[in-house]
């Protein structure tokens, strides 16, 4: 890194950090549309600043033409999802990627630091075309819970108030706060199931009442509307039973009537 260019050596690292987010913000954007359960709770990104970037290259003393390849997270993204389960999802989804290629990961999940610290880290190679042509450069993606962003949060800013040198009794109430996060962390793992379950069956009843309001609204223009009132009233009477079981029963006694009404007209 040229010192004078700083700001054209960062632009690569700009368009890497708005391409990651929006194609990490699209994944949850599809399970979405699909009605399926997304791992991705949140997504954010950053640049480093040329300050921060200067001081990790000075207190690691990297020289200043290594910046690029020594200092890893130039481009940050950062990845929130509900459960710890979710984490190693999406560490799945970065691996199965053909756009992203995986150069080292860091398991601070199963390895807390000493601080208390837990996250998932992944240190990418990207592509970005440039006007200059393509440029390879790496990005370092922290996946991390929602309890596991709010310590890492909270611990930061202390770091920042004290300079790193956080007074112990601080220090003690960030450890058993840890503690907390990991605790919080693993009882919401126990309803992660439930949760996904709930998601699923909500998404499996929404599909059949499309199909059966699709049915209804298909007799309507072939059926005789008397029967068609008795059928929309029946529906009415076990949607507010809310049983999959019943609503399911249900639609494939339309599809055979209105199967019925099919035959009659080609006939
Ligand atoms: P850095 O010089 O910080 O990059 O350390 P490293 O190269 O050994 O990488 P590491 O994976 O330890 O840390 C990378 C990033 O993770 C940091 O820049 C922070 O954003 C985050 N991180 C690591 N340790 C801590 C911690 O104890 N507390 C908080 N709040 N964040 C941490
Ligand atoms: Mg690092």
């Amino acid at each position: 890194m040229e010192i004078q260019l700083w700001k054209q050596t960062l632009r690569p690292y700009e368009l890497a950090v708005d391409e990651l987010t929006l194609k990490f913000n699209h994944i949850i954007k599809e399970y979405a549309q699909e009605g399926v359960y997304s791992p991705i709770e949140q997504v954010s990104g950053r640049v480093k600043s040329v300050t921060s970037i200067l001081e990790k290259a000075q207190k690691k003393s990297i020289p200043i033409d290594e910046i690029e390849e020594q200092i890893e997270d130039i481009a940050g993204i950062r990845i929130i999802c509900k459960f710890v389960e979710d984490i190693y999802a999406v560490a799945e989804i970065i691996k199965q990627r053909s756009d992203m290629e995986i150069k080292s990961y860091k398991d601070y999940i199963a390895n807390m630091k000493p601080s208390g610290y837990r996250s998932y880290h992944i240190i990418i190679y990207y592509d970005v075309e440039t006007v200059h042509g393509k440029k390879r450069i790496q990005a370092e993606v922290q996946i991390r819970t929602l309890a596991m962003n709010f310590w890492a949060t909270i611990e930061h800013s202390l770091q920042y108030k004290y300079r790193h040198n956080i007074p112990k009794h601080i220090k003690e109430k960030l450890n058993s706060s840890a503690e907390a996060v990991l605790l919080l962390d693993k009882e919401m793992s126990s309803v992660h199931r439930e949760i996904m379950d709930a998601q699923n069956s909500f998404v499996i009843k929404d599909n059949i009442v499309s199909c059966i309001l699709s049915n209804i609204q298909n007799l309507y223009k072939i059926a005789n509307k008397k029967e068609v009132m008795k059928i929309q009233n029946e529906f009415y009477r076990i949607y507010q039973e809310d049983d999959l079981e019943q609503l399911e029963s249900f639609n494939k006694q339309l599809d055979v009537i209105a199967e019925g009404y099919r035959a009659q007209g080609i006939s």
